[in-house]
């Protein structure tokens, strides 16, 4: 959560910052501000609201300057206001600092320096840090560089900070502990942001700052690492694969829809030199070393949140019915607090699209700690959870900027149905011919994706239907009950609308004391091993005169019978039904919420990258 950018240069910080903060944008939008060093002058310029109400504010203002540092906040600690947005500045002026993370232990240190006459003008953990850095630099007579190594040694929580000190204008520091932080190293310039989205349009040269370090970006002398117990470190600098057009709308209204129609190139780029048709085999490079751990492991634990989290509920019938290894799903939020009994032979399966939730990285640090093998899922290259996980199998959806989670959810689930197959087949736990059915299957679920996307008009004539709907319930069995919690989980955080998932056959141990003639019944209904079973759900929800949109495979004659809609999705094999049928859920959400008018990307409340716990 929170966004932070920075540069130092020849350029003009400003557009550069704005443009940055804009790409942010999904990582929190309550508030905004820059600062910008300028010939002695530290400007600083913050409000509610989101970047381009910050762009209003600054408006005629002096904006001048080629070091800057930028924030878009998701506010923890104070409402937003202005006040609380960042940059956050030390008593003098002379200081100021962009936070993204939580300082655990701000109130026992703000309390400490109330008594040494600091005093604080936000609600914010964020304002107790630049004041702490202010004192040391005072106090001790050092740097600024030296001034931030100390107080992040008395600092507990998760931080990506930058400051800037107007005593020292070519100088910026920046450090990270449990919240991303990237530097782009241009020709005569370098850039600090929260993820790569803001850089790659400067240079591809990129160097992510590990746990515990901090970067000294001198304009004379370039950039120095170091860690928080003052060792010298030498930065690695790779090269950002990530492409521009990747990070804009491209025609489409929004981003959620443009990474619904990426579906089959992100699946399809999922598969890539994994599926081999020709040989009839799986290889997932990034696992390969640990294929005899899977064979042998007596357990698979997954542990994800949100979207991640459902997908790994698919991973669990996958990796069951496959590979007959038995799966618990656990989120990441539970385990990580509950002392969960974990074995050395244990696998833990960590899914995100993100790589940065904090929950699941703790989960990882707890499973890691107790001795299981880590086996990571996530999409964004060079992210916490992809460098914390032992190995793992990155997810090639592309960047995600939607706040709805679509595309990676689909790519979640290719990668673990190429890793069940994988497994099985080394186990023995699936049937050559099965093997080779379910492969060629699969290598036709892009064309097929495509297919269901054609239907779009359809999806959004039923989307204007129940755009008015308080409630709605997603019904589903087997593989299809995950993609159930999925459609209610999109509805609810774009469109506002109260939405739960379930099981088709556990209604009528409660929820069905809510289905009357206001109640829209989202039912996956595909031919499959538990089809009848979910027909004679339909007919249970039919007499009690709730409303039916079922998803069926196509030429369903039964279903279409009784439902108040179907839509058709091409069949396949039980175990890929997931990445078909969600298809049609992502899009009746989106179209409900743009039809309530409701901002699709970038939802109440909500945060693309959940950096908190
Ligand atoms: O980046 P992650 O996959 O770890 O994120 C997990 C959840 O925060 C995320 O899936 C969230 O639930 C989405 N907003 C769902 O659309």
């Amino acid at each position: 959560m929170c966004g932070i950018v920075a540069y130092m240069g020849e350029k003009q910080a400003y557009p550069i910052l704005i443009n940055g903060l804009r790409r942010l944008e999904y990582r929190g939008y309550d508030s905004a501000g820059v600062a910008l060093l300028r010939e002695g002058d530290l400007n600083v310029y913050k409000c509610q609201g989101k970047v381009s109400d910050l762009e209003a504010h600054t408006m005629g203002k002096e904006l001048g300057g080629t070091v800057g540092i930028g924030h878009t906040r998701w506010a923890t600690h104070g409402p937003p206001n202005d006040v609380n947005a960042h940059p956050h500045q030390s008593t003098s002026g002379d200081l100021a600092l962009i936070h993204n993370g939580i300082i655990e232990n701000y109130a026992a240190i703000k309390e400490e320096l109330l008594h040494r006459g600091h005093s604080f003008q936000s609600d914010t953990d964020t304002e107790v840090l630049v004041h702490l850095i202010d004192d040391i630099q005072r106090s001790e007579g050092v740097d600024l560089a030296e001034a931030v190594r100390l107080a992040l040694n008395s600092v507990v929580g998760a931080y990506a900070i930058v400051v800037l000190d107007r005593k020292d204008p070519d100088v910026m520091v920046a450090a990270r502990k449990s919240s991303p932080l990237v530097i782009g190293i241009g020709d005569g310039e370098h850039f600090l942001a929260s993820d790569a989205t803001p850089i790659v349009e400067h240079t591809k040269n990129v160097v992510y700052l590990e746990d515990g370090e901090i970067a000294v970006i001198d304009r004379r002398k370039g950039l120095k690492i170091r860690n928080i117990k003052n060792q010298v470190k030498t930065p690695f600098i790779q090269e950002l694969e990530m492409h521009l057009e990747t990070l804009e709308k491209g025609g489409y209204d929004h981003f959620m829809l443009k990474e619904i129609h990426e579906q089959p190139r992100s699946i399809r780029d999922s598969m890539r030199g994994r599926l081999n048709l020709a040989k009839g085999e799986v290889v997932l490079g990034g696992i390969t070393d640990y294929e005899q751990k899977f064979v042998q492991a007596k357990r698979i634990l997954i542990v994800g949140c949100g979207t991640s989290w459902h997908a790994g509920l698919v991973g669990e019938y996958l990796f069951e019915e496959l590979a007959r290894i038995p799966v618990e799903v656990e989120y990441a939020s539970e385990f990580r607090y509950r002392n969960p009994v974990i074995n050395e032979d244990d696998i833990v399966i960590a899914i995100s699209q993100s790589g940065e939730t904090a929950d699941t990285l703790a989960a990882i640090e707890l499973a890691k700690g107790k001795g299981a093998t880590i086996i990571g899922i996530c999409n964004v290259v060079g992210s916490s959870i992809a460098r914390v996980t032992h190995a793992g199998s990155y997810t090639h959806a592309g960047p995600e900027i939607g706040v709805a989670s679509t595309k990676a959810f689909t790519a979640q689930v290719t990668v673990l149905t190429l890793m069940a197959l994988m497994i099985g087949q080394r186990k023995g736990t699936i049937a050559g011919s099965r093997f080779h059915r379910l492969l060629n299957e699969l290598d036709a679920i892009p064309a097929k994706v495509e297919k269901v996307l054609q239907g779009e008009a359809q999806i959004k004539y039923i989307a204007d239907i129940y755009k008015e709907a308080s409630n709605a319930l997603y019904l589903g069995r087997g593989y299809s009950f995950p993609v159930a919690l999925e459609g209610a989980l999109k509805l609810k955080e774009i469109s506002y609308i109260h939405a739960e998932g379930y099981p088709a056959a556990e209604m009528k141990h409660g929820p069905i004391a809510l289905i009357d003639e206001e109640m829209p019944v989202f039912v996956i209904a595909t031919k499959g091993a538990s089809y009848e079973k979910v027909v004679s759900n339909i007919q249970e929800v039919k007499a009690r005169k709730g409303k039916i949109i079922a998803i069926v495979t196509e030429g369903d004659t039964v279903v279409d019978g009784l439902a108040d809609h179907v839509i058709g999705i091409p069949d396949t094999a039980d175990p890929l039904v997931p990445l078909l049928s969600v298809i049609p859920l992502q899009l009746i959400s989106y179209h409900i919420a743009v039809m309530r008018g409701c901002n699709v990307d970038q939802p109440r409340n909500l945060a693309k990258s959940v950096t908190v716990e």
